[in-house]
């Protein structure tokens, strides 16, 4: 293919890395001329675009094809709107997820996650399928108050609608196929909740209110909203989750004496936890619309492009962050922290749950595996729009 960076290439998809050092040493503002995309890959750059939503909106969609086809531009997903339409949305469930609310739920986690690790044999189990995959979408699910036995469902619809072949930028009719037939579970799991409310999530959404513009009537969610909603924190709940603590896998097993240290000291686990999330970000990147001209680095982009914010690429800049490819536990808090829950309005909803179900994973995982080591030659990563990591780890004690 010859480009300097293709997101939808074999080699991306096995390591991302090299070509975003490139990118940001020859082309900080990158642009593909085949794609017909820019991508920003400087930590200085990629945060301010990020806080910037005047500037790189989000109402378009958060992936190359969408800001092109314009094909999700209206979707009700807050994540795809800007200020102050997002605020508002996102209020209906910020309460949810703010840390106390999140400490809460550590004891229904904890379980959850010990019942999938329980199921797991020392001598030989797959780190991701096995377990990092199940434990993040039955939490999620559990909390919105999708029933048992339907949960694991929710996570191959997503599977399959964020796969990609190499070179696909957009859906297969697999991936059409899964979001359909994942709407329409939603839809009549809300109509369910509508006629027997219950204490959940579901039912809160189809209780709550909106105000529809900055001194209008409030009105209820419409049965779109609704499942956008379930869209978007079933799918941002269920992939990431398991990305990150299957690259936390991969790299305490390269370095054993930070798993030793962590073994020693659990105190540190959630310092590597962030060390995980800078290190290979389950969230790569996510897609913006220019809109204005924008100069930068003496490369015009202009108005209506599609710019990607390399976040994965942020937060390896050397200009950031001293020996930005090493895997280091003990990394000093600097003022400027990784931005792998991304930055400014949309940072991340659910960092506080991310953070609570990763440390629990390596506690639990410690004491099932106190000592242990990966099969190298059966890594697999995924192949993803926006999301990256492992698919398979193989783990065995030793
Ligand atoms: C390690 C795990 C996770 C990572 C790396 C991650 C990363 C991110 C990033 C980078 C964004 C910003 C997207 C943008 O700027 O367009 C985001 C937004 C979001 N995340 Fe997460 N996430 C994780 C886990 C979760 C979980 C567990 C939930 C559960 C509900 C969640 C819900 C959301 C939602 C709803 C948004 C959209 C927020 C908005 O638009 O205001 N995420 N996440």
């Amino acid at each position: 293919m010859g480009a300097l960076f293709d997101p939808f290439s074999e080699e991306y998809f096995a390591d991302p890395y090299p070509a975003y050092r490139r990118l940001r040493d020859e082309a900080p503002v990158y642009y593909n001329a085949e794609r017909d995309f820019y991508a920003l890959s400087r930590y200085d750059d990629v945060a301010p675009a990020q806080k910037d939503f005047a500037t790189y909106s989000s109402a378009y969609g958060v992936d190359v094809a969408s800001v092109h086809s314009g094909r999700w531009r209206g979707l009700p997903m807050m994540i795809m709107m800007d200020p102050p339409e997002h605020r508002r949305m996102r209020a209906l469930v910020n309460k949810v997820f703010t840390p106390r609310a999140i400490a809460a739920l550590e004891p229904m986690a904890r379980e959850t996650i010990g019942g999938f690790l329980a199921e797991c044999d020392p001598a030989g189990f797959d780190g991701v399928a096995d377990f990092a995959a199940l434990f993040p979408v039955e939490i999620i699910s559990r909390m919105l108050g999708i029933p048992e036995g339907e949960r694991q469902q929710i996570r191959h619809w997503l599977d399959a609608a964020l796969h990609r072949e190499p070179g696909e930028e957009e859906m297969g009719p697999a991936g059409e196929r899964a979001t359909a037939e994942m709407g329409a579970y939603f839809l009549d799991l809300i109509g369910r909740r509508r006629s027997d409310p219950q204490p959940d999530m579901i039912t809160a959404l189809v209780e709550a209110e909106v105000a529809r513009d900055e001194d209008g009537a409030s009105t209820r969610l419409d049965d779109l909203e609704i499942t956008s909603f379930l869209s978007l924190l079933g799918g941002a709940g269920a992939e990431t989750v398991t990305k990150l603590v299957g690259g936390a896998l991969v790299a305490l097993a390269d370095h054993p004496d930070q798993w030793a240290a962590l073994r020693e000291d659990r105190s540190r686990i959630p310092a590597a936890v962030e060390e995980a999330l800078r290190f290979d970000a389950p969230a790569q990147y996510n897609v913006r619309r220019s809109m204005r001209e924008v100069r930068l680095h003496g490369v015009t982009i202009p108005e209506g492009s599609a710019v990607m914010l390399l976040v994965g690429s942020a937060n390896r800049d050397e200009r950031a962050f001293a020996d930005p490819d090493r895997f280091d536990i003990d990394r000093p808090v600097t003022g400027r922290p990784n931005i792998g829950f991304g930055y400014g309005v949309h940072s991340c909803l659910g960092a506080a749950l991310a953070r609570m179900e990763s440390r629990i994973a390596l506690e639990l995982l410690l004491d099932l595996v106190p000592r242990y080591d990966v099969d190298r030659e059966g890594l697999r990563r995924v192949s993803m729009s926006n999301v990256a990591g492992y698919a398979s780890v193989p783990v065995r004690a030793v």
